[in-house]
C-alpha cells in the first residue's frame, strides 16, 4: 500500500476548495491517513522545496507558500502516487487536461491550488517533513469496497 504527500496551498484554502478537492480524493477511492491545517514556515518551505531553490520562480513561490495557511494531508491507496498527481493534472493550468483539479479551477502556474508528491522518495520526504510518524492514522476502512 502506497502514501503520498497531498497540500492545498493557500489559494486553494482561501478560495473555499477544500471540500471539493478532498472530495475527489475521497470519491477516487483513496484513504485518508493524516491531515493538518498549518502555517509554513520558510524553514519548513525551503525543505519541501529543496529541488527548487535557486531556480528563478523559488522566491514568489516562497513567499505564496508562506503566506496563508496550507491543508496538508497523507492519503494511501494502491498506486496513490500517480493516481493523485493524475487527478491534480499537469504543473501550469494550461497544459493540465480537462477535468483534473488544476484544469477546473487554476488559471496560474504558481497558483495551481495544490501539491502532490512526484515518486515513493519525495512521498517519504515530504511526509517526514510535515507529520510525526505517530500523526499518521493506520486504521481499517470498514465498508465493504470494490473499488
Ligand atoms: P514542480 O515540482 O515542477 O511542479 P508540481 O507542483 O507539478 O510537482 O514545481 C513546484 C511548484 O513551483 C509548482 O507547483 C508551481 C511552482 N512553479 C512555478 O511557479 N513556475 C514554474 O515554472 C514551475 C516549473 C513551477
Ligand atoms: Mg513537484
Amino acid at each position: 500500500m502506497e502514501r503520498t504527500f497531498l497540500m492545498i496551498k493557500p489559494d486553494g484554502v482561501q478560495r473555499g476548495l477544500i471540500g471539493e478537492i478532498v472530495s475527489r480524493f475521497e470519491r477516487k477511492g483513496l484513504q485518508l491517513v493524516a491531515a493538518k491545517f498549518m502555517m509554513v514556515t520558510p524553514e519548513i518551505a525551503e525543505r519541501h522545496y529543496a529541488e527548487h531553490v535557486g531556480k528563478p520562480f523559488y522566491p514568489p513561490l516562497v513567499d505564496f507558500i508562506t503566506a496563508s495557511p496550507v491543508f496538508a494531508m497523507v492519503w494511501q491507496g494502491d498506486n496513490v502516487i500517480a493516481l493523485s498527481r493524475a487527478l491534480i493534472g499537469k504543473t501550469d493550468a494550461l497544459d493540465a487536461a480537462p477535468g483534473t483539479i488544476r484544469s477546473d479551477f487554476a488559471v496560474h502556474t504558481r497558483f495551481n491550488l495544490i501539491h502532490g508528491s512526484d515518486s515513493e522518495e519525495s512521498a517519504a520526504r515530504e511526509i517526514g517533513i510535515f507529520f510525526k510518524p505517530e500523526e499518521l492514522v493506520d486504521y481499517k476502512q470498514t465498508i465493504q469496497r470494490w473499488i
